[in-house]
């Protein structure tokens, strides 16, 4: 890797607007020929970014594959929209990180430490224990920011928005800023903050370089105001920050870091149209057949340690065997879609999602009703159609930074749903209100939002999701992006 301070006399970039992520708008795959096969990703950073009409817009990500490699390595300066692939709107300039050092920094950093201290996720008698191994993940870790901070500083023209996501790039802005102080710079955190006392489960080095990488930032943003206070609260007591908790604001060696809430909303429009195509209406019938005029409980979420699906399903079951009332009413529909395979902890608990699944088909069912339907697989039209029919949504996470399935259901609901929500889950700030409250460690008071939820008047039901469905839009991706993007700019 380069020499980063040398970006800094010759900022040679055009780009006035940049956003860095580890996952782009496109990945690749190799076809039977050998071709390169491109596929579009989704979700609120794409359809934020559609937001702003600048040709000269880039958006710096991480190879994530060996055909992601290959694309990068065959683009001149991993630019793939100057090879020729039809990558979306903006400028894709995909880095090519060696495979090894790619995985520790992944998996070894990002999502087995960064993504468990925030998600409060260790079983702490025997993890984490940060031996010689994770040293050389941070190094790792360290280069791979390292890489996205030198593609900022090359692509960015001088005055530059830059903005950076979350926690697999918490060391980017310090390092872009030191390279490139002529930039205005945001970081933004899609997870929740840890609060102090877990924080420092980290070697003390480690919390202090990702807190210090965070403040390079000229903004650093958060979906709710409790993650914000929580950076905030980190800052002040490992290292000895000002904070200013009305105004938002952390002053450290000299410079002062504004904080943002930018609750990220569902995407109305999109979402609104896309459940009524033909593809969602043929598995919404599907669905349909299978459970009959039962009522639905639905949960769609990836396969994530945060998100709770076992003890949403020891809530379900507790709902059967206390309330046989239920028996052969009701079908629990699980969509729970493969995530961060290569992670021996996430492999264990898809396991356990699926043993435990079984256990209640065979503890409850019948030849004529399943009381369970699971799916260990990604299909978006099929989640749309579950959304559909939903009576209720259980959304229960452990901690999440918003949850944006809560957001979604009501937008999508055909006949109004309840729902159970976690009252660790970001979203609960704002529809907190409407929901079912519950704490996502008890089970018993899960199964009794289950019951109330099921045996919700029509009208409460219908009324809510009105409630729900306009507070869970109230933010939609384009607008959070611009907000970012304004409030970045010189008096914002
Ligand atoms: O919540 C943080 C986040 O980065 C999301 O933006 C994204 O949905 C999720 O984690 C996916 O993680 P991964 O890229 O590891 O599949």
């Amino acid at each position: 890797m380069g020499d980063l301070t040398s970006e800094r006399s010759n900022p040679s970039g055009s780009a006035s607007v940049l956003v860095a992520s580890n996952r782009g708008p496109v990945s690749f795959g190799t076809a039977d020929d050998g071709t390169l096969t491109l596929r579009r990703g989704g979700g609120g950073l794409v359809s934020g970014l559609s937001a702003i009409d600048d040709p000269d817009a880039v958006w710096v990500c991480a190879a994530l594959s060996d055909a992601d490699r290959r694309a990068a390595r065959e683009a001149p300066d991993g630019r793939l929209d100057r090879a020729g692939h039809e990558v979306g709107g903006q400028a894709v300039r995909m880095l090519d990180i060696d495979p090894e050092t790619f995985a520790r920094a992944y998996n070894g950093i990002a999502n087995s430490t960064l993504w468990f201290v925030h998600h409060l996720l260790w079983n702490t008698p025997t993890a984490p224990a940060f031996d010689a191994g994770f040293r050389t993940e941070w190094q790792a870790y360290t280069a791979y920011n390292t890489a996205f901070a030198e593609a900022l500083a090359a692509e960015a023209a001088p005055g530059a928005a830059v903005l950076v996501q979350d926690y697999h790039l918490s060391l980017v802005p310090a390092l872009l800023r030191a390279a490139r102080p002529d930039l205005r710079i945001g970081h933004f955190s899609h997870t929740p903050w840890a609060p102090p006392e877990y924080l420092r489960l980290l070697p003390d080095d480690i919390a202090e370089a990702v807190l210090t990488g965070v403040l390079g930032a000229d903004r650093a943003g958060f979906l709710t105001r409790r993650w914000a206070l929580a950076f905030a609260d980190c800052c002040e007591r490992f290292l000895g920050a000002e904070v200013h908790r009305e105004a938002l604001t952390v002053t450290y060696a000299g410079r002062t870091t504004a904080l943002g809430v930018h609750g990220l909303g569902a995407d109305a429009d999109f979402l609104r149209e896309r459940a009524h195509r033909p593809d969602v209406d043929e598995r919404l019938a599907t669905l349909r057949a299978a459970v009959g005029d039962r009522r639905t409980v639905v949960r769609v979420d990836r396969t994530e340690l945060s998100k709770n699906i076992v003890r949403g399903f020891l809530a379900y079951r507790h709902l059967l065997r206390t309330r046989p009332e239920w028996r052969d009413r009701v079908v629990h529909i699980a969509f729970a879609y493969p995530s961060r395979t290569d992670l021996a902890e996430y492999r264990a608990y898809t396991d356990q999602v699926r043993s435990l699944a079984a256990e209640i088909v065979a503890e409850f069912g019948t030849p004529d009703w399943q009381p369970l339907i699971l799916h260990v697989d990604d299909d978006f039209p099929r989640s749309l159609a579950a959304y559909r029919m939903a009576d209720v949504a259980l959304v229960n996470p452990i901690r999440d930074g918003m949850n944006l399935v809560a957001k979604e259901v009501p937008v999508v609901s055909d006949r109004g749903c309840a729902l159970v929500l976690s009252r660790e889950a970001g979203a609960h700030a704002e529809l907190g209100e409407d929901a079912l409250s519950v704490n996502p460690y008890d089970i018993v008071a899960t199964a009794d939002a289950l019951h109330a939820g099921l045996t919700m008047a029509a009208e409460e039901r219908t009324d809510r999701t009105k409630r729900l469905a306009a507070a869970a839009t109230a933010l939609p991706p384009q607008q959070w992006f611009l907000d970012q993007l304004n409030a970045l700019r010189p008096g914002g």
